[in-house]
């Protein structure tokens, strides 16, 4: 089929036209081509391993075809009928965000990096990390009048060499296990061969940094952060450990807590002087500074302190994914997840006039759960996500990630109460290379929201 121009395309298709006519006139003939694909490099009705999608596709590499291999597809169309509303929110677009997660977490598509979803009329990109998900774009209207510009711009996010995938561990009630999961989640990713940084967050406390036993920056990330192209790397220490357990060494970068953050501002006022602090460091500038990092590593995770004040929200800000702490038997850390969903996160959202970070499902951290507190634990996630529905959020994927309507499933994840995990910080070694319960545990979580 000779292509045809986005517009003419667009022009051609008659109102309401169904499917098989926008895959005819649309996909085919304009489309694929101006997302960059042609002969060779498609194929439809892909087996996922979860189902067929309509379009799978990936650039020839020399004598590597995909047509001819089937192998490794590198982004998946999923293409519907103008009869299908794909309006954000609409029950058509929620069905089909479901059905294209789905065939991106088949047995097929590991090496998948987009997801597409488009009727036409609407269109949307989504990026996989890993088992993460999460939308690049909102889903935007499609005219004969935007179309080249727009998909041009989707076509140059494709062509993007994968980029680490940034995730702030935050919950703003204190003492949930935030920086314990930063260091033992970085600590079995590395084990587990990714390349990882690691951003202390939280120069009050200095947490992360003392329990690597790393010595704190003096300057160097305050510098960076609030020089316009700032450079973070004179500020990133190895960290590197034998696991006497493993018979090995690893290593992962960190960027230690900065106490000049903190030392500047006693001096003149003898504690953090929020409106000061602000006048100098706006949230996104952590965001910013590690843009040129990202590159270079598969995983950027940064620990963040218990509130939500600046370096809370530089945390947030930076990130695509957070990923929540939470006690079952502590009320307020799961009400101040819900609360991170409903207002913090839309905050750092539209400041950023973009679609991410979104929210990973929260779990239990560090408690001994006997099944009368999870059943309690439940009944008050149940009020929260009903409170939350009045004022138009489904927390439901959030709180209870396995749960639909066929199987109302309430699980949540948990990483156990185990006192090897707590003693580690003493010895400046992460639980996750001491001990193999400690590393079990923390395989699973990764495991459970980060690797396919
Ligand atoms: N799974 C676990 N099992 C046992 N102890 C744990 C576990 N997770 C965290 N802890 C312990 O709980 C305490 C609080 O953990 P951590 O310092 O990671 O929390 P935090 O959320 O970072 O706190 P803050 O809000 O002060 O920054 C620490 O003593 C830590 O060793
Ligand atoms: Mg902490």
């Amino acid at each position: 089929m000779p292509p045809t121009s986005l517009q003419t395309a667009l022009q051609s298709l008659p109102t309401d036209a169904q499917e098989a006519v926008v895959d005819h006139q649309f996909i085919q003939p304009a489309l694929l081509a101006a997302l960059g694909f042609g002969t060779g490099e498609v194929y439809p009705q892909y087996d996922t391993g979860k189902g067929a999608v309509d379009y799978a596709v990936r650039k020839k590499s020399g004598e590597d075809v995909f047509l001819n291999t089937k192998a490794n597809p590198y982004l998946l169309i999923e293409l519907k009928g103008q009869d299908i509303n794909l309006c954000e929110g609409s029950a058509g677009y929620k069905s089909t965000v479901a059905q294209l997660k789905r065939y991106l977490l088949g047995s097929s598509c590991q090496s998948a990096q987009w997801g597409i979803i488009t009727n036409s009329v609407h269109i949307q990109l989504f990026r996989k990390h890993g088992k993460v998900i999460h939308p690049v774009t909102a889903c935007l209207e499609i005219t004969p009048e935007n179309a080249d510009k727009l998909i041009a711009s989707l076509r140059r996010q494709i062509e993007q060499p994968t980029k680490a995938l940034t995730v702030a561990v935050y919950n703003n009630k204190g003492g949930v296990g935030k920086t314990t999961t930063t260091v033992n989640l970085a600590a079995i990713l590395t084990l587990l061969g990714k390349k990882v940084l690691v951003v202390d967050c939280d120069p009050n406390q200095q947490d992360l940094t003392s329990s690597l036993g790393l010595i704190a920056n003096e300057g160097d990330v305050s510098e960076a952060l609030m020089t316009r192209n700032g450079d973070l790397r004179p500020a990133i220490k190895p960290f590197v450990v034998t696991s006497k357990a493993l018979g090995k060494a690893f290593s992962f970068d960190v960027i230690p807590a900065d106490k000049r953050f903190v030392e500047d501002i006693d001096q003149e006022k003898k504690q953090l002087d929020e409106v000061q602090l602000r006048q100098k460091l706006k949230p996104e500038y952590l965001r910013r500074s590690l843009e040129p990092l990202k590159s270079e590593y598969d995983y950027i995770l940064v620990d963040s302190p218990p509130n939500w004040r600046i370096f809370s929200q530089l945390a947030v800000y930076a990130a695509d994914v957070v990923l929540m702490p939470t006690k079952h038997n502590n009320l307020f850390s799961l009400e101040n997840a819900a609360l991170v969903m409903k207002k913090f996160i839309p905050e750092a959202q539209k400041e950023r006039g973009d679609v991410i970070p979104i929210a990973l499902p929260i779990f239990f951290n560090g408690e001994k759960i006997t099944p009368p507190q999870l059943a309690a634990a439940q009944h008050e996630v149940n009020n929260i996500v009903k409170l939350a529905r009045k004022d138009g959020f489904d927390l439901v994927p959030h709180f209870y990630p396995r749960y639909t309507n066929a199987k109302r499933d309430l699980h949540i994840f948990e990483v156990p109460s185990y006192a090897n995990i707590a003693n580690a910080a003493f010895s400046r070694i992460p639980a996750t290379y001491r001990d193999k319960t400690a590393r079990d545990y923390y395989l699973a979580l990764a495991k459970e929201y980060f690797l396919q």
